[in-house]
């Protein structure tokens, strides 16, 4: 079948996510295969109107040898009465190529397509940057990755800085310790992560800082082997100095046995994988999911005994809809006590919990096991492969914050 090259009307990731938060009228076309679909999709802070429809099928259906003219016979017979007309139509592949095509063909019938640059892996690797406070004597910023619900921090004072669970394209960090004028000091990971590979070795590496984890997380859980890494003992109770900014280091096993969260000055809580605004992490990705709930519990006991006005920022999203008007993920301490569910179960005691944990985990993303070894220094994967074992969103809270 005969294809060509086709100059197309696009939106980056970036103008995509500006427009879902101003809450624009969006119509989504998918065109990737149901699978990879029904895995991940777009989403923005209300429920977008959306309709999978496989490229192959169009093509298959369409009929035609040319692939626009295609569309446009497909387009006809069977869109018309699914799309509508008072919104762009944002089409959406794997990559950005075979969207292009579906749009050139509904161009062509009339209808406001858009193509989505770079498609979902473009969606996937953007970041953006929200400030949770501004000030000389201390700045936070929250530095996160849409698509996946990954979220990371830059911790400042005094043109000095501390990146808390940097994720994998280190060049945003880098650039913006650069446009700020931050000098980074210390690069602090919560825990080895399952769900996305760390930008944290090789940001440490590129700035000369040193990168922290605790010990225990530098044995694979599951391998049972040790981190081929090069990195800096984190222990309890552990505090950094960054400008005039105290950041200190409560160790609190569950999720994993090194799992640390950072309480800095006394108010701002970096919970990593433990509390997230609607849920909390699982205690399974481990692999001992019965052993380590009963710590997990204790965790939590721990941070709840913290002041109500502590600011919780969490290490995930699970919806955007999670975000306060800021569009930050952000609250204190005291309103998820009242409306967090893995919270509230806290407030119940050990085994009321326990049970709630080991009957709310999600499936276990086999792709978990090879991040764990990334991290860990195990396996070095290429670009193509990094990318792939990333795709999608984590699944690092319990399954109430899906439902
Ligand atoms: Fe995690
Ligand atoms: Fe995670």
């Amino acid at each position: 079948m005969a294809t060509k090259q086709v100059q197309t009307t696009e939106w980056t990731a970036q103008e995509l996510k500006e427009r879902l938060d101003k809450r624009e009228k969006v119509f989504v076309l998918d065109v990737r295969n149901r699978d990879e679909f029904s895995a991940w999709k777009i989403e923005g802070r209300e429920k977008l109107p959306m309709l999978n429809v496989p490229y192959f099928e169009i093509l298959e259906q369409g009929g035609k040898d040319d692939v626009i003219e295609s569309v446009v016979a497909y387009g006809k017979s069977r869109l018309a009465r699914e799309l509508p007309q008072d919104r762009p139509i944002l089409a959406v592949c794997a990559k950005g190529g075979t969207a292009a095509q579906v749009v050139e063909g509904l161009r062509e019938l009339g209808y406001d397509a858009i193509n989505l640059a770079g498609g979902m892996r473009g969606w996937g690797d953007f970041y953006q940057v929200k400030p949770v406070i501004e000030s000389p004597k201390l700045s936070i910023y929250q530095i996160s990755r849409p698509a996946r619900g990954d979220l990371s921090y830059v911790i400042a004072s005094q043109r000095e800085a501390a990146i808390v669970d940097p994720l994998r394209h280190i060049e945003h960090y880098l650039s913006f310790a650069q446009e700020k004028n931050l000098k980074i000091k210390f690069v602090l990971d919560t825990h080895g992560h399952a769900d996305h590979i760390s930008g944290g070795p090789a940001l440490a590496d590129r700035v000369g800082a040193p990168y922290y984890l605790h010990p225990y997380d530098a044995i694979h859980p599951i391998d049972v082997l040790p981190a081929k890494l090069s990195f800096e003992f984190l222990r309890d109770g552990q505090e950094f100095s960054v400008g005039t900014a105290q950041i200190k280091t409560i160790h609190i096993p569950g999720h994993t046995l090194g799992n640390v969260v950072y309480l800095v000055n006394e108010k701002y809580l970096l919970t990593g994988d433990s509390i997230f605004i609607e849920s909390v992490a699982r205690p399974d990705l481990g692999g001992r999911g019965e052993a380590w709930a009963p710590l997990h519990y204790r965790a939590f006991e721990r941070l709840l005994k913290l002041s109500d006005s502590t600011v919780i920022l969490p290490g995930h999203f699970s919806q955007p809809k999670e975000a306060n008007a800021q569009g930050l993920f952000a609250a204190t301490l005291g309103e998820l006590k009242a409306q967090n569910e893995g919270l509230k179960m806290v407030q119940q005691g050990e085994q009321a919990f326990v049970q709630y944990i080991l009957s709310s985990l999600p499936t276990f993303p086999p792709q978990y096991v090879d991040i764990k070894r990334v991290n860990a220094g195990l396996l070095v994967p290429d670009e193509e492969k990094a990318s792939e074992l990333e795709l999608g969103k984590n699944i690092c809270a319990l399954a109430q914050a899906y439902a």
